[in-house]
Parts: structure tokens; sequence; C-alpha cells
């Protein structure tokens, strides 16, 4: 993407993901339709939300440490610092990192995302995960995929429901794993209702009313989206709020509860 793309349309008419997580954030680049949906989901969520940004820190930092120097970011959503680059840059400044989003308003704040180090490089791809083909195609003139990639898919799969057909969630992460050379990791956190199933159906229905497919699912469901890597553990898939940098400190407790997110990082062991 070039610095001199014209400003995309936004669409303010209805609900849209990166607005209402921006929301749940704090964050100041949503409208009126994103907040409707916001203000009827449960504190929990908007606890989650802010957990599940703190497990990508983590984990993106632990894998930056790892060695891991190149990062496919899919589902980026709207810049809040600090983003996936500024933590890992911060340990290694020549790292690479693309960046994916479907959402016109997350192309509209990218320029934030392309403020790299000079050693380093950063881009951002307007894509949808269900093209995973395109976007690994895209991706390769910046990372190099004989070498191992970190790829990020935080909070973004429960927005992908599930089907048989070419757009299954699984079929989808299949694809992207593939491309990746032996010592590449994943790292993937999904919305969950195990610890708050209570709580599944009006969540779901306000992202529904919203026209917002939410499918949160169980640990097994999500377990298996790390099918044939090496998890690390522990802590191995847990609650983004219980998952601690192996040889680090575990995150104090908070009140209510494990976090409504399920997070985890593998390695990839084969291609
Ligand atoms: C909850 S936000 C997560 C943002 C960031 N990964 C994080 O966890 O802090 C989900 C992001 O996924 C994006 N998204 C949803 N469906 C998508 C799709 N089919 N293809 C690409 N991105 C998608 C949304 O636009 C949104 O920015």
């Amino acid at each position: 993407m070039s610095s001199g793309t014209p400003k995309p349309q936004v669409d303010t008419s209805k609900p849209h993901p990166a607005r209402v997580y921006d929301w749940l954030l704090g964050g100041k680049d949503n409208y009126p339709v994103d907040v409707a949906v916001g203000e009827q989901l449960p504190e929990v969520v908007k606890r989650s939300a802010r957990q599940n940004r703190e497990f990508m820190h983590r984990a993106s930092a632990y894998l930056a440490r790892k060695g891991v120097d190149q990062f496919l970011d899919i589902g980026t959503g709207i810049p809040t610092a600090p983003n996936l680059h500024q933590i890992v840059q911060e340990i290694n400044p020549k790292a690479r990192i693309v960046y994916t989003d479907n959402d016109p308003i997350v192309l509209r704040h990218a320029e934030a995302l392309l403020y790299s180090t000079p050693e380093g490089r950063t881009d951002y791809i307007q894509a949808d995960v269900r093209e995973p083909k395109a976007i690994l195609e895209r991706a390769g003139s910046l990372l190099d995929f004989e070498r191992p990639v970190g790829l990020s898919l935080i909070a973004l799969m429960h927005f992908i429901p599930d089907s048989d057909g070419p757009t299954n969630p699984y079929d989808i992460v299949r694809t992207l794993l593939d491309a990746l050379a032996p010592g590449s990791y994943l790292m993937l956190s999904h919305a969950t209702a195990d610890y708050h199933r209570e709580l599944e159906a009006p969540v779901t229905n306000a992202y529904a009313r919203g026209g917002i497919p939410l499918r949160p699912r169980t640990w097994a469901e999500v377990e298996r989206f790390f099918g044939g890597l090496e998890l690390v553990k522990p802590p191995g898939l847990v609650s983004v709020d219980r998952w601690w940098v192996p040889g680090g400190a575990v995150p104090p407790e908070e009140p209510g509860g494990p976090a409504a997110v399920y997070g985890g990082v593998a390695r990839v062991l084969t291609r």
C-alpha cells in the first residue's frame, strides 16, 4: 500500500467488527452503529478485549525473542499502540511485518502501521482471510516463506462461521499453515463461551442484530486450529489472561473469572 492511496469509503450505516472492537478498547475510531452493539455487550467482553490485546503483546514478544523476524498478521484491527510491529521491532529492529484486514477503516488508518524502523519493513494488504492464497501471494513480496514466519490470527476466526465449502475456517487456517516453513509459529486467539455459557446467546445476538456473525467455539473446537502443530506448553491453549510467556511471570488473576477468549502459540513442525 502506498501512503498516497485515496482514502477508502467507510460504511457507517452498519456496525463492523474492527470498530466495535475499537470501542471495546476505548478507542475513538467508531460510529454510533458500533457503539450500539458495544453497549449491549456484557462487561466481560470489554475486559476480554483488553486481555486479548495484552495476550498479543506477550505472544508476539515471545516469538520475536525466539528469533522469529517476519510476521503475517491477519485481522489486524484499527491501529492501537503498541501494534505488533512496534513490539517485535523493539526486540529486533530488522523484523518485517505484513498486516492484513478486510475492513476499509483499517485501510484508512493503515499509515500508522507503516511507520517501521528504518532497518525493518511493514506493509498492509487489504484482503479477506477467506482468500488465503491471495494473501500468501501478496505477502510473499515482503516475507520469505522459505524461512520461519509468525502467523498471527488474533481474535479473527470467530468471525468465520462453520461451513463445508471453501470458506471452512479450518481449511482456511490449514492453507495458511501449509505455506509456512518448519520453525514457523501460529499465534491464535478466539472467542469462547466455555466460561460464560449464559452470555453466549446475548453476545452472539447483539452481534447478529448488527449483521455480524460471531461463532464462539469451545476449547476442543479452538484446539483443532492447532492440529499437527506443537503447542507451546505450558501454558498451552488457555484463556488469554492465563497465557504466560514460558519462563516469564504468570499474569495476576483478575476478578470476574477467565477471559472469554482462548489463546495459544504453536510451532510448525513440517510443511
Ligand atoms: C476483534 S478484531 C481483532 C484485532 C486484532 N487482531 C487484535 O486482536 O487486537 C477482528 C479483526 O478481524 C477483521 N476481520 C473480520 N473478518 C475478517 C475477514 N474475513 N478477513 C480479514 N479480516 C477480517 C476485522 O475487520 C477486525 O479488524
